[in-house]
């Protein structure tokens, strides 16, 4: 998938190094016309590149030739830049003008990727993943609160009042998201709406202009461990962007197989993302009690002590909808 994504990210960089190409190409034009003054100076700079290669090919005096046509070169420039100031344009209008100057739209400066070529693959990488999340199926609009009423939990608590705090708070979370939001963590039984209000918060944030990732982490770390220890390397990964995303929603926690490297990976992504003050989402089927079993110590108490936790009561919606007994909403 990586490499698919890097050529993508290239092609893009390259369309636009033509873009930067052909708009230079149309000032030129358009500055010939205008300011004829200039076309003759270009014309004497193409000549001075011409005797530049002969020069070379005579070999002598190169060094001398060479450094008089470079201050006549220079001289061309300043008179070409005053003229252009005074026809009321910037002195710099003939100029290349890439999308990212530092690798000159090439994708690669001081020896290795540059920042833009990263910055899209991450880009990139983030929309491919939340593609098979179903964002648009989930917002707060279609959540409906009539399938909590005339229900109560286990501790005889009201199933509509308890729902209803914890979509206000969720529509509030997504409203004033920020880079230092809360970390939540929604547990309950399956058929609750934790993975229906998670992304109704993800579609919400992605509107703000936040990134965001959001898939089961079965998914994200098979990814993960493809990656690790497949042969393969690109120097943007999938852990990198899922210990830096805006906002972060793993669902599904404790579904996953209980193996060393998924461990450390889950313990790595929670506790670094609460060092860097960034926030993160986690869906569980498990309740409390069976956090606390599966999970280490180290894990368990990070959980606990950051993450406002949300108890999601009621009965199972989509068995509900299955057997067509909702409500009418
Ligand atoms: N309050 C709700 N109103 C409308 N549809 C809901 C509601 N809660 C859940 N659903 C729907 O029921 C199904 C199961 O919900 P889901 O969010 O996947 O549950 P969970 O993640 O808690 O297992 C989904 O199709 C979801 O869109
Ligand atoms: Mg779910
Ligand atoms: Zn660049």
């Amino acid at each position: 998938m990586n490499d698919l994504i890097l050529q993508e990210a290239q092609r893009t960089i390259s369309s636009r190094r033509l873009y930067a190409k052909s708009e230079n190409e149309r000032r030129y034009c358009e500055i010939n016309e205008k300011i004829p003054q200039i076309a003759e100076i270009n014309r004497q700079l193409a000549q001075t590149a011409i005797k530049i290669l002969d020069t070379l090919k005579e070999g002598e005096n190169v060094q001398q030739r060479l450094e008089v046509l470079q201050r006549q070169n220079l001289e061309a420039q300043e008179i070409s830049a005053k003229l252009l100031q005074n026809y009321g344009y910037p002195s710099d209008y003939l100029d290349m003008h890439y999308t990212c100057e530092q690798c000159q739209d090439t994708g690669y400066a001081n020896g290795g990727m540059c920042d833009c070529l990263k910055k899209l693959f991450a880009t990139l990488a983030v929309n491919k993943m939340n593609e098979h999340a179903q964002l648009s199926l989930s917002s707060f609009d279609q959540f409906s609160l009539e399938y909590y009423r005339n229900k109560t939990d286990a501790q005889n608590n009201d199933c509509y009042t308890v729902m209803e705090s914890i979509l206000r708070a969720c529509q509030g979370y997504a409203q004033k998201f920020s880079a230092n939001s809360p970390s939540l963590l929604f547990y309950g039984n399956t058929g609750l709406g934790k993975t229906h209000l998670s992304l109704s918060i993800a579609n919400e944030v992605l509107r703000k202009g936040y990134d965001v990732i959001y898939d089961s982490i079965i998914n994200l770390l098979q990814q993960v461990e493809r990656e690790h220890f497949g042969r393969e390397k690109t120097e943007v990964d999938t852990l990198e962007l899922l210990l830096h995303v805006d906002l972060l929603i793993l669902d599904d926690l404790g579904t996953e197989f209980d193996t060393p490297f998924y461990v450390s990976t889950i313990y790595n992504i929670i506790n670094t993302r609460i060092n860097r003050g960034l926030p993160t989402i986690i869906n569980t089927n498990l309740d409390l009690m069976g956090i606390r079993r599966r999970y280490e110590e180290r894990i368990v108490s990070r959980l606990f002590a950051v993450y406002e936790c949300m108890h999601f009561v009621g009965s199972d919606i989509r068995l509900m909808k299955k057997l067509n007994s909702a409500p009418l909403v």
